[in-house]
Formats: structure tokens, sequence, C-alpha cells
């Protein structure tokens, strides 16, 4: 029995209007909103987050926001407060996503500002790291990886590194129908496991999820999630309709 509750979370990225993810999310919370054996997040966009959070109400199933700014507030135009998100019922937040990363050109440090401004408002971060093709191909994926999540997890105290979720995400396998072989996500995932070791010992470590992201669905999923060190996925693409979400989310369960 794994020291780790499976966590299935679905990034729905710039999709579903509020009235859309309404919908969904009723679909979900009705098909897997009372149990209680996998944790279950769903991520819309700002704008779907309250409705969503109405929804959401009595059910096991938990909110998240897709990213937030590391300020409290101030004169940051088109910014949203950690205090903002916490005030809607969100109680995780993607940060560090390869789209942001590359479109948005956030670097490791301002990704870092965010984890420990998620932390100490009691948001549990979902770190995003992983190579992109170029990366992989030259053999510096686990160099690439290191460097985000050493610096992601910079100043994070040991007390509060359990609440952080790492999300190993390939940048080349996501919504491109690629997925990662069992083998090099569960290499990566290890190898992700060893440094959270070295930086907040064993004890810690086992404790903490690394999920795995990019282009999961139901037919590839039982057999990522079986991986010793891969703790549930960030799903993009198949988060968006419930039937297969639920069914990641049967496929979590299953595994436990
Ligand atoms: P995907 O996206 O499942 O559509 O590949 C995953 C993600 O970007 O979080």
């Amino acid at each position: 029995m794994s020291l780790r509750k499976k966590l299935i979370a679905g990034n729905w990225k710039m999709n579903k209007t509020a009235a859309d993810g309404v919908a969904l999310v009723a679909d979900i919370v009705a098909a897997a909103g009372k149990q209680n054996d996998v944790e279950v997040v769903v991520c819309p966009p700002f704008t779907g987050l309250e409705s969503a959070a109405a929804k959401l109400e009595g059910s096991t199933v938990k909110l998240g926001a897709q990213n937030m700014h590391p300020e409290a507030s101030g004169a940051y135009t088109g910014e949203i407060s950690a205090g903002m998100l916490r005030a809607l019922f969100v109680s995780h937040v993607i940060l560090g996503h390869s789209e942001r990363r590359s479109y948005f050109h956030e670097s490791d440090a301002f990704i870092n500002q965010k984890v420990l401004a998620a932390l100490k408002a009691q948001l549990k971060p979902i770190l995003c790291v992983g190579e992109t093709l170029a990366e992989r191909e030259s053999g510096s994926t686990l160099k690439v990886v290191q460097t985000q999540l050493e610096a992601g997890l910079e100043g994070v105290s040991k007390d509060l590194a359990t609440n952080v979720v790492i999300a190993y995400e390939p940048v080349w396998a996501i919504g491109t129908g690629k997925v990662a072989s069992t083998e090099q996500a569960q290499e990566v995932h290890a190898f992700i496991r060893s440094l959270l070791v070295k930086l907040f010992g064993d004890a810690i470590a086992q404790k903490v999820r690394i999920l795995y992201g990019g282009s999961m669905k139901p037919a590839n999923a039982p057999e990522l999630l079986a991986q010793k060190d891969i703790d549930g996925g960030l799903i993009g693409g198949a988060s968006l309709e419930a039937r297969s979400f639920v069914e990641l989310v049967t496929a979590a369960i299953a595994i436990k």
C-alpha cells in the first residue's frame, strides 16, 4: 500500500466557458464526487472557478487554478493572487506549466516565487517540470528536470514540502498524442523522487506525489499509473470530457 493517495487533476487550459464548465463539473461530481480513494482536482480557467466551486460543494472533488501571480496584491494588470484564489475555495494551483514557460517566458526564479507564495497562502502548488524533444534527444532530460525542480523548490521548508505536488510533463508529449513510455516516465519519476530525498529526506520524499502529464488517456493510464513512482496524472485533452476524465479516475482507483 502506497503512502501516497493517487491524484488525478484536470487541466482545462483555455477551454470551457463558465457555463460549459459547470456542466462538466456536474457530470464529474455525479460519477466520482463521493469516492475518497483517489484525490480528484479540476482546474478550470479563472472565469470558471466561482461557478465550478458552487457545483463542487459537498463533493470530494477539489478545485485548482492554472496559474497565479506571486504578489499578494497591487499594480499587476491582468493577474490573480493566491488570496483571490483562496477566496474562491481553490485548494491547488498549477505552476510552471510548460505553456507558461514557453509562451509567457516564465523563468524558474519567477515560478519559485509563485510556489513560495502559494504555500504561504495554504494553496497546494502543482509544480510542472519537463524537457523538450530537443533536450531529450541531446541526452539532457535529467539535467533539465533537475534544474527546474531544484530552482522551483528553492526555499521550500520540510514542513511544507508534502503540500507540493510535482508534475513531470515531457513537453514533446503534451497535446501531441505521443505519450512517454512507462519506462521513460518511471525513470524520470524515480529520479525526481531521488532529488526530493536529497532536498527533504526520505520520509518526506516518500509522501510527495509525482504526477505524469502528457497525452495521458484511459488507454494508456493503467500502465503508467501502475509504476512505482507515478502517483497520478495531470490531464489536458482527456479532462475536457466527463467520460474520459472519470475513466482515468476509475483507473487510478483500480490501482490505488
Ligand atoms: P495533454 O496535456 O493531456 O493534453 O497532453 C497535459 C498538460 O498539459 O497538462
